[in-house]
């Protein structure tokens, strides 16, 4: 794979994939961290002699073109950070060919340039055209924070013993791939969030009006003893003001769970303490929603912890912010579905275009 810094791009136009999909308030960038990620591989270039930056970027998944969902906050944004003079271009999902990996569209993106850039580490998941097809016609490497994530997450591929792993979120049916390689490689593996719901459901708690995924989870994850569940919850019944702490054999009809609950928080913050080795991707509770307790603990835990961790997805990465951490000793990845794709495979597909892009 061919790195940016050894790109010659002197008087070239270049072309670069970056993950602008920014959280946006009032008309406003609200977290403009992946913004300030970009900006070395940006002035590298700049410094480097490009003869213009054009950027490319998705933001939210709009269908069509979306008012709300034009790039202009984001390069206004951009614009505050930066001196480097940059193009962003308008929302590629705009265009529905972007998503369907179109090969036109890839070639109409490639004419805009001579060399291309990859530094959306986070958006290198999807087989969409801009990550995957354009590569292919044109000479193309790797971002500067692109190439810090693999570095970053690549030691959870091999966890030392007595590792730990905390995965939260929706979706079981995306991270089944990953919770079975998991169960092999790390001691305990705790399941917070819809999946922890989904854990319940499998070893017949009730589970009321819980989010619970459409996939029942198959007997060698939820016999597994390495796969952990909350012992306790948060529920909250439909129509109802306040939440009470459930164990999780006592979860009524019309409640769903909203969050792990303080035992629970409580053993796994010990769990936390006691680990060699910590990956940590979703939250623990419906977060969005402001059921925030169970991952803050969690956080709070990592960040008085020791050992090296791999932390990676919008709320996670937003609880651990809410602390004090040593960053040489805690990774924190801008991706998401990426990260848990890379652990799952050990690769992504945006890196494999890379690698099989034409020599500059
Ligand atoms: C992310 O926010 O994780 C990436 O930008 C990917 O976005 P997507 O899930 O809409 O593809």
């Amino acid at each position: 794979m061919q790195k940016v810094e050894n790109a010659d791009v002197t008087g070239k136009r270049v072309l670069v994939r970056v993950d602008f999909n920014v959280p946006l308030k009032d008309g406003k960038v609200a977290d403009d961290s992946r913004i300030r990620a970009a900006l070395p591989t940006l002035e590298l270039l700049h410094h480097n002699g490009a003869a213009k930056i054009i950027l490319l970027t998705h933001l939210g998944e709009p269908k069509g073109v979306e008012e709300s969902l034009r790039v202009a906050p984001v390069a206004q944004r951009l614009m505050e950070l930066t001196q480097v003079p940059c193009e962003l271009r308008e929302n590629l999902r705009f265009d529905p060919r972007e998503e369907q990996n179109d090969p036109v569209f890839a070639r109409e993106l490639a004419a805009l340039g001579d060399v291309y850039v990859n530094e959306a580490f986070s958006d290198s998941h999807r087989a969409h055209a801009s990550i995957v097809s354009l590569p292919k016609h044109l000479p193309s490497f790797i971002g500067l924070r692109f190439a810090e994530e693999i570095v970053g997450v690549t030691p959870a591929l091999t966890p030392p013993k007595g590792a730990l792993a905390i995965i939260g979120g929706a979706k079981f049916e995306t991270k089944e791939p990953l919770l079975q390689k998991l169960i092999l490689q790390y001691e305990k593996v705790l399941l917070g969030g819809a999946l922890g719901n989904d854990l319940l459901k499998a070893r017949g708690h009730p589970f009321g009006e819980s989010l619970v995924a459409p996939t029942p989870m198959p007997p060698e994850l939820s016999e597994s003893d390495r796969l952990v569940a909350p012992a306790d919850v948060v529920v909250r019944e439909s129509g109802a003001s306040a939440e009470r702490t459930s164990a999780v054999n006592d979860i009524r009809a019309h409640e769903r769970v909203v969050d792990i609950g303080p035992k629970t928080a409580e053993a796994w913050s010990k769990e936390i303490a006691a680990a060699t080795f910590v990956i940590w991707n979703g939250p623990m509770g419906v977060y969005e929603q402001g059921y925030a307790d169970g991952t803050d603990a969690l956080a709070r835990a990592l960040a008085a912890a020791v050992c090296r961790a791999v932390v990676g997805g919008g709320d996670t990465e937003a609880a651990l912010s809410k602390f004090e951490f040593d960053k040489q000793r805690i990774f924190v990845s801008y991706g998401g579905g990426a990260m848990l794709e890379f652990l799952t495979h050990g690769t992504l597909v945006g890196l494999e275009a890379l690698e099989h892009s034409p020599i500059a």
